[in-house]
């Protein structure tokens, strides 16, 4: 194993790149997307890690790899402190491929012309492709990509030919005629480009020449290692919530340090049914891991009774999830470490929300929550993946589809389903009607067409018809929503057979309940917890 330096360079995040594996590095020079392009590339089972901009050509030549990406970038490449890539680099003779901002550092270095355009291009635009083998194999002649820069290469040196271009972009692609060095004025990782996977496909595999035998079993077994060298003889501590994330993470460490391993589940008293009892199963009974389940439910609901203001109910929940936690923490020895289920989406949201908008709506709280006066280190090896890759490692780690599949659960859970005052009473009914409709919709075969569905109870009852006499009883609202990344959503289709269906079963079978109601509104102007 070789050790890379990442962007971070600081030892937490030092990394090891598996030897004798196929590695693609990509470099940084501030881009919103380098992780993407990162996990491009690994969709075509090629190890890929982002590293800093200006890591040293020794580094690289110690590391080998097969191919290299500069990324985009906010700077322009004359800007007096914009960031530049190490020049020994360039004599390596590695496949590169430079995109946006790295398309520039790459044609200037090699001695070409880059000019501000005459207009900052953003957004979809049409380009022409003259070449179409290679780099272009298997694209059409005529696709949309999606721009995103203010300079541009204009006057290209003899050394580079255009691939293709748009109508303001004569260089949209570049191809050096005699290394194989290439650039993208566009940017192929982002979804709204057409076939940009396909792109990345083929430079990854027809111009580095990667066969594509790298698997997320190595990915487990590189992060085993570090884990292990980091932690030493320690205990580290796991918070568990019953989703997917912090499930990994647990399944990985435990595979780490056995022993070693100590969770946390904190049982709030607002978790659906039989969600404590499935946690105790797979770790305690299938795992073996040093599980502590502590039961606070009675804290967590004698201390929300009476409160009914949405952002209070989640402010005590936040609270007071953080001093249970911490009181068990203590009573585990040797403890130094906290290992969280980060992902990398994660580490964009909560920069983004610091400053947006988005953090004032709703105080989000989960067990990634935890404050840095707990005093102990972070461990989160799943901070470079997207979810799809968590899942993967999930599956390969052994832990069952049902819970690789879940629908994510909020860190307050059924209080922000329960809206207004909760008591145990609403919690019942909620937590009964809420199996059933994930029931329904399981056997429908629905569950994994929609990213999220759920009952919500209403603060309201209203008037019904049982047999011969009036009722008077709980209301509940179904939600169910499509979305690609929960910070927008759509309400899902659901087919009315099976509305009807998981009506007719709460009605019947749920004491207290009269009326189903379903929620067809979209985020926004909604969000997807009522609450
Ligand atoms: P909203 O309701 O903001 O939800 O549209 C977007 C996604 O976030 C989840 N959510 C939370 N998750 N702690 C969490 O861990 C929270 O406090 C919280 N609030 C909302 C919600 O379930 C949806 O998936």
């Amino acid at each position: 194993m070789i050790s890379v330096e990442t962007k971070a360079n600081s030892p937490v995040d030092l990394k090891t790149v598996p030897e004798n594996e196929e590695v693609v590095l990509v470099f940084d020079f501030g881009s919103q997307t380098a992780q993407l392009i990162a996990r491009r590339v690994r969709e075509q089972n090629v190890f890929c890690q982002v590293v800093r901009h200006n890591l040293s050509a020794e580094r690289v030549r110690e590391i080998n790899p097969k191919g290299i990406i500069f990324s985009g970038g906010p700077s322009s490449v004359y800007d007096k402190n914009s960031p530049q890539p190490d020049p020994a680099i360039f004599d390596l003779e590695i496949p590169m491929l430079g995109i946006c901002y790295g398309m520039q550092i790459l044609c200037k270095y090699l001695g070409s012309d880059v000019k501000p355009s005459d207009s900052r291009e953003f957004g979809r635009t049409s380009c022409r492709v003259h070449e179409a083998s290679g780099f272009f194999d298997g694209v059409p002649n005529e696709l949309t990509v999606w721009m995103s820069h203010g300079d541009q290469v204009n006057d290209l040196d003899v050394q580079f030919l255009s691939l293709a271009a748009t109508s303001t972009c004569p260089y949209a692609a570049v191809k050096h005629q005699h290394l194989p060095i290439y650039g993208l004025q566009f940017h192929p990782e982002v979804t709204h480009t057409e076939l940009g996977g396909q792109l990345l496909a083929n430079f990854v595999k027809n111009i580095c020449g990667c066969k594509g035998t790298w698997q997320i079993s190595s990915l487990i077994d590189r992060e085993i290692k570090s884990i292990r060298e980091r932690v030493g003889d320690a205990q580290v501590i796991c918070g568990l919530s019953g989703g997917v994330d912090s499930s990994v993470v647990a399944a990985l460490l435990y595979r780490a340090l056995g022993s070693q391993l100590s969770c946390i589940f904190v049982d709030n008293g607002l978790l659906r049914k039989g969600e404590a009892e499935s946690v105790r199963n797979q770790f305690q009974e299938h795992f073996k891991t040093d599980l502590h389940v502590v039961d606070a439910s009675e804290l967590f609901l004698s201390e929300l009774a009476g409160v009914s203001d949405p952002q209070k109910k989640r402010k005590i929940i936040g609270k007071l999830f953080i001093d249970v936690f911490k009181k068990e923490a203590e009573s585990i020895d040797n403890a130094h470490f906290l290992a969280q289920g980060t992902l990398y989406p994660d580490v964009i949201e909560s920069g983004a929300n610091a400053d947006g908008p988005a953090a004032t709506i709703k105080s989000h709280h989960n067990v990634g929550g935890l404050p840095k006066e707990l005093g102990f280190e972070l461990i989160e090896p799943l901070r470079d993946l997207f979810k799809d890759e968590v899942r993967k490692m999930g599956l390969e780690l052994g832990l069952p589809e049902q819970l690789i599949w879940r629908h994510p659960f909020p860190g307050p859970g059924l209080a922000v389903r329960c809206l207004g005052e909760i008591g145990p009473e609403r919690l019942r009914v909620l937590r009964e009607a809420d199996a059933i409709m994930l029931d329904e919709l399981a056997k429908a075969g629905w569950y994994r067409k929609v990213q999220q569905a759920f009952v919500v109870s209403l603060p309201v009852q209203s008037v019904g018809v049982m047999g011969d006499g009036r009722t008077y009883e709980h209301v509940l609202a179904v939600r169910a929503v499509n979305t690609d990344d929960f910070m927008t959503a759509d309400w899902s289709r659901l087919p009315f057979d099976l509305l009807q269906d998981i009506s007719t079963r709460i009605t019947n079978t749920v004491a207290g309940v009269n009326r189903v109601v379903y929620d067809i509104s979209s985020k926004p102007p909604s969000t997807i917890e009522w609450e």
